[in-house]
C-alpha cells in the first residue's frame, strides 16, 4: 500500500481536493508508471505537453549543459544563445512573417502578453481608442485574469466576476451544434460584433485556430480564418491565433493556423514547446505589431523574470530540433489519420455523439440522447465519471464539461504524444470502450 495522498495528509495541495492521485514514479514513452508499478497510457500527454514523450536524451542533455554554463540572466541586460537559435528556428517554422519571439513560461502568460502588445500597439500608433478584446465561446485562453476574461469557461469565472474584464464573447465555429450557415460558422458573428462595438474601439480579435478542450477538437470550416483575416483587416483590429495547445505540430502543420490559409498578427505557443522538459511559452508577431512600438516609446511594457531565460529556451531548441531531424509533424499528420479512423469504431457506443478532431488532437462528446444530441444534465457528472473509470483502467484522458450550453455538455480529449504507435493507439480505443462500458455501469447503479 503506498502512504495516502491526498489533501490533507501531504503537504501539497492540487486542484482536486477531495481524492487521492497515483505518484508518477517514472515514464516510458506514452506511458507513466506509478510507485506501485500500476501503467498508464498516457493519451493527453499531460495537458497535451508531454509530445515527445519522456526521457530524451538532447533535451535533458541540452537544459544541463545550459544550465552549467550561463543558468540565468535577466533579458533587460542580456540575450542569450538559446533565446537567439530558438527564435531563428521559430522563424523558419512559423508562418510568414511571425518573426519576432518573445519567451515566457506558461500559455496564460503568453495569452496576457500577447493582448498587451495588441493593445501597446495601438496606443503607438495614434489609436488609443483601440482597446475592446473580442473572443469566443466556448472557449479557452488560460487563467491569469485578463487570459481568463477572454476565456468562455463559466465555472472558472464565476467566482472571480467582479475581478475579470470586459471581453465581448462571439460564438466559436462549432460543427457539431451550429448549423453550417450560422454566424458561427461563417465568421459573420465577428463582423457583426466589430460593428456593434465600433471598429474604432476594438483592438484585437482572439482565437484557437483548431478548437481544444472547450469545443473538443472543433475545426472550423476551411474557408472561415479567410473571413477573419479579411474582416480583421478591413476593421484594422489584430488577429491573434492561441496556438497554445493546437500548436507546435499537433495537427499535422507547425501550426493549426496553416490549415486554413490566413496568417495572425500575433501567435501565441505553449504547452508541448518544450516537449515538456520545462514551462515555456511564446509569443511571436510580424514587424507590422512591433515597430510602431519600436519607434515609439521603445520598449513593450510587459515585464516577468524569467522571460528569455536561457534554461528555458535550450529546452525549447532541444525539442523544436528533434521534432524536425524526427519529422514528427510529419508523423502527427500520418497517426493523426490512423488515429481518427481508430476513433470512428466509438461512434457505436451508446452515448458518444461526436468524434471530431485534426491530426493528433481528437475530442469525443458524450450525449444523453444521440438523436436529439441532448447533453446530459451536469449533475451526473458523466466526464468526471467518465475520467475516473479510465484511470481504473489506465487510460488517461483530458476531459471538460459546459461547452454544449455554457453549464451541460461533456466531451473528453485524445491528443496523444507524437511517438504513439499503431498498437498503443489500439490500446487507447480498447481502454476508451472498457472505461465507456464501467462509466454507465456505475451511472445506473442505484443511488
Ligand atoms: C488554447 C489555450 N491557451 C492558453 C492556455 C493556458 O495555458 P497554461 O495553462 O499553460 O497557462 C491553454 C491551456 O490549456 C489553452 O488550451
Amino acid at each position: 500500500m503506498s502512504p495516502a495522498r491526498r489533501y490533507p495528509q501531504t503537504g501539497v495541495f492540487y486542484r482536486a481536493l477531495d481524492r487521492e492521485l497515483p505518484l508518477a514514479a517514472r515514464g516510458e514513452g506514452c506511458w507513466i508508471v506509478d510507485d506501485l508499478g500500476r501503467r498508464y497510457l498516457d493519451a493527453c500527454g499531460g495537458a497535451y505537453v508531454a509530445n515527445l514523450g519522456h526521457g530524451v536524451p538532447e533535451i535533458a542533455d541540452a537544459v544541463a549543459e545550459q544550465m552549467r554554463r550561463v543558468a540565468y540572466v535577466n533579458g533587460t541586460a542580456f540575450t542569450n544563445e538559446p533565446a537567439e537559435a530558438l527564435a531563428a528556428e521559430l522563424r523558419g517554422l512559423n508562418p510568414r512573417g511571425l518573426e519576432f519571439a518573445y519567451f515566457l513560461s506558461s500559455g496564460s502568460e503568453a495569452v496576457e502578453a500577447a493582448l498587451k502588445l495588441a493593445r501597446q500597439h495601438w496606443v503607438e500608433s495614434g489609436k488609443p481608442a483601440k482597446h475592446k478584446i473580442i473572443a469566443r465561446s466556448p472557449g479557452y485562453h488560460g487563467n491569469t485574469l485578463l487570459a481568463l476574461s477572454a476565456s468562455a469557461r463559466e465555472h472558472y469565472k464565476k467566482l472571480y466576476g467582479p475581478w475579470l474584464a470586459p471581453v465581448t464573447m462571439i460564438p466559436a465555429p462549432y460543427p457539431y451544434r451550429c448549423a453550417p450557415d450560422s454566424p458561427a460558422m461563417t465568421a459573420q458573428a465577428l463582423e457583426d460584433a466589430i460593428r456593434k462595438e465600433g471598429a474604432e474601439t476594438v483592438a484585437a480579435f482572439i482565437a484557437e485556430p483548431v478548437g481544444g478542450s472547450s469545443t473538443g477538437g472543433s475545426v472550423p470550416p476551411e474557408d472561415y480564418y479567410r473571413r477573419v483575416r479579411e474582416i480583421c483587416d478591413r476593421h484594422e483590429v489584430l488577429f491573434i491565433a492561441d496556438e497554445v495547445l493546437c500548436g507546435s505540430g499537433r495537427t499535422g502543420r507547425w501550426a493549426a493556423i496553416e490549415h486554413f490559409g490566413a496568417t495572425p498578427d500575433i501567435m501565441t505557443l505553449g504547452k508541448g514547446l518544450s516537449g515538456g522538459y520545462v514551462p515555456l511559452s511564446a509569443v511571436v508577431a510580424s514587424c507590422k505589431v512591433i515597430d510602431p512600438i519600436a519607434k515609439g516609446s521603445g520598449a513593450f511594457k510587459h515585464a516577468q523574470t524569467f522571460s528569455h531565460s536561457p534554461a528555458i529556451c535550450a529546452a525549447g531548441l532541444a525539442a523544436v530540433r528533434y521534432i524536425q531531424k524526427n519529422k514528427l509533424v510529419d508523423r502527427c499528420a500520418k497517426m493523426g489519420a490512423v488515429l481518427h479512423r481508430k476513433l470512428d469504431s466509438l461512434r457505436e457506443l451508446p452515448h458518444v455523439g461526436d468524434v471530431r478532431g485534426l491530426g493528433l488532437l481528437a475530442g469525443i462528446e458524450f450525449v444523453a440522447d444521440k438523436k436529439t444530441k441532448a447533453p446530459f444534465p451536469r449533475a451526473r457528472k458523466f466526464a468526471e465519471a467518465f475520467v475516473s473509470a479510465a484511470m481504473d483502467a489506465g487510460l488517461v484522458v483530458w476531459p471538460n464539461v459546459g461547452q454544449a450550453d455554457g453549464e451541460n455538455g461533456d466531451l473528453v480529449m485524445v491528443a496523444p504524444p507524437f511517438i504513439v504507435t499503431e498498437s498503443e493507439i489500439d490500446e487507447i480505443v480498447a481502454r476508451f470502450k472498457l472505461a465507456h462500458a464501467k462509466t454507465l455501469e456505475v451511472l445506473h447503479a442505484p443511488r
